[in-house]
């Protein structure tokens, strides 16, 4: 199986992080994402324990809340000690309810609007990401107005093609985001903030990609960035105390995909941060990373009901389920891939070439072409795709106005809701 909490009970029915999914189907109805909360727990202490070990006290991972962003999850995470990225007030709202101690949280965008600056700052978040100059004096101007001080990163843009596709890869030097190191726009821009009343610069984040496999990638940054550290502390006497590093590490979606070993990973990328500082004479700098999909990937599953099967003798095979781009538009957007599993014929053979696709009245709502499925599926059974719970939720629409599916988390024997369904009043709540 792609992932171990994906087994087979003896009714021949699939289970998620051991129960059974037409069961839960049946409970609570499809489409119907699941997480396995056992699971992203296991993820964030992937990131903690490896954190400790290499960096000790000296370091903090921040879940990129973006990939899966309710309540619960920041409960969790303020459960297991992580950081949060956030990316707009609506996560820091979100977080904010959730109890979550905001001065770990980190806030990102390239427009954050005076609202979004303002209610950051009511809500305590810990450091602002700050894209470049427009942001920069705004947040001066409000900080200043608030009688407070800021405490910053600026992101960077370390010229670093990580080799992802296209939509997800920003750490190249025409990204939209950050600040060019290679432009020369990096050092005005550190001097201006370094001259700047209200804001307390601490250091430089950069996200180079994500789904990202390449094995040095984090090493490349590590080099760029701790490389102009040092440069920026000998033109201006400025030393930076913390270096984020971004998201990124790729999960498993495909069989044929590779699985990565985080741990290792991290641990050689200290090694070599520790080894480019020692080079440069540099102090060590308090080490961020911001793992998103790697956290919540594959403790997520949607469930789906079958509602038709369509042959087309001599072209191909349509197997058309009750969800679709709205709950799930990465095919769509990325041609991302996915495995596909039956939920109900599980130990039946998958020799039934088809394409999986939604129910919005449109071509382009495929979740996955040319799958395979049991030659018997038909109507009303259970079909699963795997991995979904990065960028998932967080991403669906009411395209249609097809209501958003519930979140049901699965924690040892029990499972409860965290997002309830969607209703049709729900859709229609807004119209005035
Ligand atoms: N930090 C920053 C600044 C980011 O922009 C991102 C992702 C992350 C961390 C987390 O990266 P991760 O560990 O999840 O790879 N919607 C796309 C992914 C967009 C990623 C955006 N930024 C998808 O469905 O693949």
């Amino acid at each position: 199986m792609l992932s171990e909490n994906i087994t087979i009970n003896s009714a021949g029915h699939l289970c998620f992080a051991g129960h059974d999914v037409c069961e839960l189907a049946q409970r609570f109805g499809t489409p119907l994402y699941l997480m396995d909360e056992g699971r992203i727990r296991e993820n964030c202490r992937v990131y903690l324990n490896a954190f400790r070990k290499n960096f000790g006290e000296n370091a903090m991972p921040a879940y990129a809340s973006k990939a899966a962003s309710f309540r619960r999850i920041y409960e969790i995470m303020r459960e297991e000690g992580m950081g949060i990225d956030v990316v707009s007030s609506g996560e820091i709202f979100t977080a904010v309810k959730a109890g979550f101690p905001m001065e770990k949280s980190m806030f990102h965008s390239n427009n954050k609007t005076d609202a979004d600056i303002r209610y950051a700052i009511s809500c305590g978040v810990g450091c602002f990401v700050v894209d470049g100059e427009d942001e920069l004096l705004r947040l001066e101007q409000i900080a200043a107005e608030q009688g407070h001080t800021q405490r910053i990163l600026l992101r960077l843009t370390p010229g670093i093609d990580p080799h992802t596709y296209e939509a997800i890869n920003t750490g190249r030097v025409d990204s939209k985001f950050g600040t060019a190191i290679e432009t020369g726009q990096a050092m005005p821009l550190i001097r201006l903030a370094l001259e700047q009343k209200h804001i307390e610069l601490a250091g430089f984040h950069c996200h180079v990609g994500s789904q990202v496999f390449e094995e040095d990638v984090f090493q490349r940054t590590a080099n760029i960035m701790v490389g102009f550290m040092a440069e920026v502390r000998d033109e201006l006497g400025f030393t930076a105390k913390i270096l984020n590093l971004g998201g990124g590490y790729g999960v498993r979606y495909v069989e044929s995909d590779p699985a990565a070993d985080i741990g290792a990973r991290i641990g050689e990328v200290a090694e070599h941060i520790r080894a480019v500082a020692q080079k440069h004479d540099f102090p060590m700098p308090f080490i961020v990373m911001e793992p998103g999909r790697s956290i919540v990937a594959d403790a997520g599953m949607t469930v789906y009901q079958v509602g038709a099967v369509k042959r087309i003798p001599g072209y191909k095979n349509y197997v058309s389920i009750d969800g679709g781009m709205g709950d799930n538009p990465r095919y769509a957007l990325y041609g991302a891939k996915y495995t596909v599993l039956s939920g109900n014929r599980a130990l039946e053979e998958a020799d039934f070439p088809c394409d999986l696709v939604g129910r919005c009245c449109e071509s382009g709502d495929i979740i996955q072409p040319e799958i395979l499925l049991p030659s018997a599926t038909c109507r009303d059974d259970i079909v699963c795709v795997c991995t979904t719970g990065a960028y998932n939720y967080s991403m669906a629409s009411n395209y249609n106005r097809v209501p958003r599916p519930p979140i049901v988390m699965l924690r040892d024997h029990d499972a409860y809701v965290a997002v309830r369904r969607e209703t049709l009043e729900d859709i229609a709540a807004l119209d005035v």
